[in-house]
């Protein structure tokens, strides 16, 4: 178990991941991923979560160890998503006095999470109800869709801890040493992203909270190497589809090269036109996640693609369906295309941007025929004076 400190009272007991090999079964984790789960010892012992299944092991032995000779009262289910029910199953067997507070839509699911009926040991919570542990209180505050239905956040007014859920966690094991923004980004803009406007609900209503200290189900404790408010002002940034950097973000697929060679080239263009930031991807070389992190961080975005069976090049339609699917929106987009007999991808781009909300996409646009030729050079050059302008 990563060493963590919470307070006297409140002890971590969650695990780190470093075997797994795609999070979700869909992101790829290079540094791991932690499941967190805390014990809260007064009075009354409460569990907040359980972990993966594949932790579940380990994060009984924690528990026990944190325990004693003591038995835990109740087990906050905050979220059923596997990620963080794996284990409860085996916590309530070895448990059968402890009872389960979560939410009333989580009350109803939680069947399907586990092969035993337990709901003669529910306590369903509603926004603003109250658990008393002695000196240390729970207040429940739902949260729907950050990122299942059935969510909710628990704020301890003692030592003014917010249990957070999924939200401000990130990618990567505890005792990884990395950037909290980079994988943070990462998750947010891939698991939670499309559900902007219920983040901005919880941040509501945590905004009403004195809180000092965020536990997430995943990540570090907040603070971290930053005041808390660095991570806050984060997550209002995302949660309303604010651009976080000034820079553009060249999103291109090549299948010889030859887009790409534009693509870099554009790059050199906008640099030396003054662009704050360029980052260029070959979004099929590189993580699609990282990519659309990007696509939302940055304000400007280039998609260059070549056309590929009368249509785009798959690896672009897979980014644009996930922009779209995520709520992409609020930038400024300028299109490059390659085709040698009949390119369309320029239009499909078109097509998918325009479906999108508050997109403006440039006026000029640039459609080579196979390879990058003098001719495009000004092309190139009058397409970045437009979206730099
Ligand atoms: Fe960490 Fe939505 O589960």
């Amino acid at each position: 178990m990563s060493d963590i400190k919470i307070s006297d009272s409140i002890k971590y007991i969650g695990t780190d991941d470093h075997d797994i090999d795609l999070f979700e079964s869909q992101y790829v984790v290079p540094n791991g991923m932690a499941y967190n789960s805390y014990l809260i010892l007064d009075d009354k012992v409460a569990i907040m979560d359980s972990v993966d299944a594949r932790k579940k092991d380990e994060w009984l032995k924690n528990l026990k160890n944190e325990l004693g000779e003591r038995k835990p009262d109740y087990i906050i289910v905050q979220h059923l998503e596997p990620d963080h029910s794996g284990s409860l199953e085996a916590a309530l067997k070895e448990y059968p006095d402890m009872k389960i507070v979560t939410s009333q839509k989580s009350a109803g699911m939680l069947s399907q999470f586990t092969e035993e009926d337990y709901s003669s040991r529910v306590e369903a919570v509603g926004e603003g109800d109250k658990l008393s542990l002695g000196n240390h209180e729970l207040t429940f505050v739902m949260a729907p869709m950050v990122h299942w239905p059935e969510v909710m956040v628990s704020y301890e007014s003692s030592e003014k801890v917010l249990f957070a859920a999924d939200a401000f966690g990130k990618f990567g094991t505890l005792d990884t040493d990395e950037d909290w923004a980079c994988e943070a980004r990462r998750y947010y803009f891939n698991i939670v992203g499309k559900y902007g406007a219920q983040a901005q609900a919880l941040l509501k209503k945590a905004a009403g909270l004195d809180i000092q200290k965020i536990c997430s189900l995943h990540g570090p404790i907040l603070p971290d190497k930053e005041p808390l408010s660095y991570y806050i002002d984060k997550y209002q940034i995302w949660s309303t589809y604010s651009s976080e950097d000034d820079g553009v973000f060249v999103a291109y697929t090549s299948i010889h090269g030859n887009t790409g060679k534009a693509a870099k080239k554009l790059g050199e263009i906008l640099s030396a036109k003054g662009a704050k930031k360029v980052v260029v991807t070959d979004l099929a070389r590189e993580d699609i996640a990282e990519s659309v992190e990007d696509a939302f961080r940055y304000d400007k975005i280039v998609f260059a693609s070549a056309t590929y069976d009368g249509g785009l090049f798959p690896v672009m339609e897979d980014f644009l369906y996930r922009l779209g699917h995520k709520g992409f929106q609020n930038k400024k987009a300028a299109i490059v295309d390659n085709g040698s007999w009949a390119p369309v991808a320029g239009k499909k781009i078109r097509e998918k941007l325009e479906a999108m909300k508050n997109i403006t996409i440039c006026e000029n646009t640039v459609s080579l025929k196979s390879t990058l030729k003098p001719d495009n050079i000004p092309q190139l050059e009058a397409l970045a004076d437009e979206l730099l302008g």
